[in-house]
């Protein structure tokens, strides 16, 4: 039995559902859809954030003039971005045509593919470092994609990936999945229940992801920044920007969606800053109409409106997993769950 095919016991001693295929199928086109409606929109706003851990993917990776750099799952591209301004060679791929087209017009110096994990069409050992920011948490078979990872990456190469930290730590997630809890709302039908990657989850799950797909001297290691924003501006950037939390809020009636954004504005006030009350963010027209939400109030600025300038620095944890492809690797037992 695989991993994607095992049902995980809970801590409460309750079974979760199995990931069987129709499962997984419905997770991965929930996803891929949320990501291609988001495409146009994601990098003025939550790829803000996803830079801050960035530049530590590429140290452990070993990133310089010259490496042959693979990124997986680039979305608008930053990542290889920062690759490419240290003069490495870069390739970056993802699974959704929309990120692909952003991510080209983004990296002119750079091959820019179209590619969904587990599948990658690179021959065997062509990288020297492989790096994904944030996409292990997307895809339907991580064990089969790390696999995949390790396959391309040249013995002595490293592949480092990050995952998100904890929603205790990483407060400028948590605080919308807080605010829909205080104002009573209940999770869409259309959401998936859960992500494959939750049995992969916290250090210890990540670094086995690494060390069973066979990678060696695996560590993980966690990375804090802060995301300083106006409070106005991270709604507007989470809804447009997001698949899952961003689905939450959109699946709401208007007085729920009301509900949340006043319990939001409650929770992101304990994280504000004292400065002269300039945010580093335009926040003039939220692009509400832009994003097609409807008219449920998600983009209503209505609710504690806080465009007079306050700004907030909010908390951000991410994993950050690093191994390195041994000469040899053993054939790692994913076939059975693809
Ligand atoms: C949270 S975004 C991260 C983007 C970028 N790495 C960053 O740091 O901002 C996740 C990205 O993974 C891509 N993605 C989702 N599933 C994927 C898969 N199976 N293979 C490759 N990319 C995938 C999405 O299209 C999206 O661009």
């Amino acid at each position: 039995m695989t991993t994607a095919e095992t049902a995980t016991a809970t801590t409460a001693g309750t079974t979760e559902p199995t990931w069987n295929r129709t499962r997984l199928e419905k997770f991965e086109r929930f996803d891929r859809e949320g990501w291609a409606a988001r495409s146009a929109t994601y990098d003025s706003g939550f790829a803000r954030l996803t830079a801050g851990v960035h530049p530590v993917l590429l140290d452990r990776a070993g990133v310089v003039a010259g490496t042959r750099t693979l990124e997986v799952g680039c979305g608008s591209g930053r990542l290889s971005a920062a690759a490419l301004a240290r003069g490495a060679e870069v390739v970056a791929t993802d699974a959704v045509p929309g990120m692909v087209e952003v991510a080209v017009n983004a990296l002119p110096h750079a091959e820019v593919r179209l590619a969904a994990l587990p599948d990658l069409p690179f021959v065997d050992g062509e990288f020297d470092a492989v790096v994904g920011a944030f996409v292990i948490n997307h895809v339907p078979e991580p064990p089969a994609a790390v696999a995949e990872l390790v396959r391309v990456t040249r013995p002595g190469g490293r592949v480092v990936l990050s995952c998100w930290d904890s929603a205790e730590l990483n407060r400028a997630q948590s605080v919308f999945f807080d605010a829909a809890a205080e104002a009573g709302a209940a999770t869409p039908v259309e959401l998936p229940a859960g992500s494959p990657f939750q049995a992969h989850a916290g250090a210890e799950g990540f670094a086995r992801l690494l060390r069973d797909a066979g990678l060696e001297d695996v560590a993980v290691e966690p990375v804090s920044w802060t995301h300083r924003v106006a409070p106005d501006q991270w709604w507007h950037d989470i809804l447009a920007g997001t698949v899952l939390t961003s689905a939450l809020v959109r699946g709401q009636d208007p007085a729920t969606v009301r509900r949340i954004r006043a319990a939001y504005d409650r929770l992101v006030a304990q994280y504000a800053v004292s400065d002269d009350g300039v945010s580093e963010y335009a926040v003039g027209d939220n692009g509400v109409g832009d994003m097609g939400v409807g008219d449920n109030g998600v983009g209503d600025n209505g609710v504690g409106d806080d465009r007079d300038g306050a700004t907030v620095e909010l908390p951000v944890a991410a994993l950050v997993a690093t191994g390195v492809r041994p000469d040899a690797v053993a054939a790692a037992d994913t076939t059975a769950s693809r």
